[in-house]
């Protein structure tokens, strides 16, 4: 792979072993791919920091970096973690609160927003074009398909290290020629709503699993919409970049000469059969929000739908909500976020069912977001699929 001399630098050690180290890993997965050189980013993501998946091994790797003198080169952000630190969350136990909260500590030293959260785009806007390193499935498909701008899958590893030097390997979706659509899906349906735009993302993501789609629905899809499918797609597949028409800011219109696929109402449908494991009835939650909904909008959408109600009936029946880490919300959000609380809703700051122990505290969960479901239905909690207004109905 060719260097520059910077590059040089920091692989032999001149700025520090923690550089060195992470130097090493994305110049070896860059080799090991047949990159030819690295590309400087403006935004790395990392994935993987919930200590219920990373464990004591992933906790020592991090902190290694930090006290080695690791620090981000650029903006800097991570996802969700194993619990959110605080006393109201479900998941708490004493070793996952001690865990996550030394994660988080090394994370913080070297220099990332505290953001926890999977959706990095609402707190630094990519631009068209420009090259990120994230590690969070649902937004690298959200950045390449809504934004315009570049990023593979990375592993939760590489999103750190790219971090620490400031760039990532040149291969993939940072180049132009793998951004083109192999496939063209004319859906002959409407998609309404954010269930049903999940539902679409669920099934492309089994049908096209890493190929680059054209979706031609019958009407733009909101952006809403846009990042419901791309979550679900990035969940069932491994769908990284795809072109919905009149929303993405790469569309070109629809390709010619590339394989065609239809999808209809009854494959839709049929998806639904799949995702759907539970009923509205049996559900003692519902999970909203994540990751369609900025966490302003689903905190008003929650205060609309729940004003002319008292609390939510205590106990059996909750809604909740993931919301950034604590530490990056501002003070409007911070009084939404009580006002949402007074109703009785559960707030999981900087955390989420997908990433804590939610089989110990939950059997049926409803939901509007299929990438939710997809990852709930495997931890072994039955699913059911409704707007929240259609469980507030149900109440
Ligand atoms: Fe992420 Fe959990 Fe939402 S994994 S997209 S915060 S449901």
């Amino acid at each position: 792979m060719h260097l520059s001399r910077e590059e040089e630098a920091m692989l032999r050690g001149d700025y520090g072993e923690a550089v060195a180290e992470a130097m090493k890993l994305v110049v070896g997965v860059g080799e090991a791919l047949g990159a030819e050189r690295l590309v400087e980013i403006s935004h790395a993501h990392a994935s993987g920091i919930s200590y219920n998946n990373i464990g004591l091994e992933g906790l020592e790797w991090i902190k290694r970096l930090a006290l080695l003198g690791g620090r981000a080169r650029v903006y800097a952000s991570f996802n969700p973690a194993g619990t959110c630190l605080c006393a109201e969350s479900p998941f708490n136990t004493p070793e996952l609160v001690k865990r996550q909260a030394e994660i988080i500590k090394h994370l913080v030293s070297m220099g990332f927003d505290y953001t926890a959260t999977c959706i990095p785009y609402e707190y630094r806007s990519p631009r068209r074009g420009e090259s990120l390193a994230w590690g969070e499935s649902s937004a690298v498909a959200v950045a390449n398909s809504l934004y315009g701008a570049r990023t593979n899958r990375e592993g939760g590893p590489l999103a750190l290290a790219a971090a620490l030097v400031g760039r990532t390997y040149y291969w993939g979706l940072h180049i132009d020629e793998n951004r083109e659509p192999q496939v063209l899906v004319r859906v002959e349906a409407s998609v309404d709503g954010v269930v049903e735009a999940g539902l679409l993302g669920y099934l492309l993501g089994k049908i096209l699993g890493d190929r680059v789609a054209y979706i031609d629905t019958p009407k733009p899809l909101s952006k809403r919409q846009g990042i419901a499918g791309c979550a679900a797609a990035a969940a069932t597949g491994s769908i990284a970049h795809c072109i919905y028409k009149g929303l993405s800011p790469e569309d070109r219109g629809a390709p010619r000469s590339v394989e065609r696929i239809s999808v209809d109402r009854k494959a839709l449908l049929e998806a639904r059969e799949e995702a759907e494991t539970g009923s509205l009835g049996e559900a003692n939650v519902f999970f909203t929000g994540c990751p369609h909904l900025s966490p302003r909008e689903a905190l008003e959408a929650l205060e609309k739908a729940l004003e002319k109600r008292d609390r939510l009936a205590a106990g059996r029946r909750e809604v909740w909500i993931a919301l950034p880490g604590r530490a990056t919300m501002d003070r409007d959000l911070l009084l939404l976020s009580r006002k949402a609380a007074r109703h009785g809703v559960r707030l999981l700051y900087g955390t989420c069912p997908v990433v804590a122990r939610v089989r110990e505290v939950v059997d049926v969960i409803a939901t509007d977001s299929l990438k939710t479901a997809f990852y709930l239905s495997r931890k072994g909690v039955r699913v059911a699929l409704a707007s929240l207004e259609e469980y507030l109905a149900a109440l």
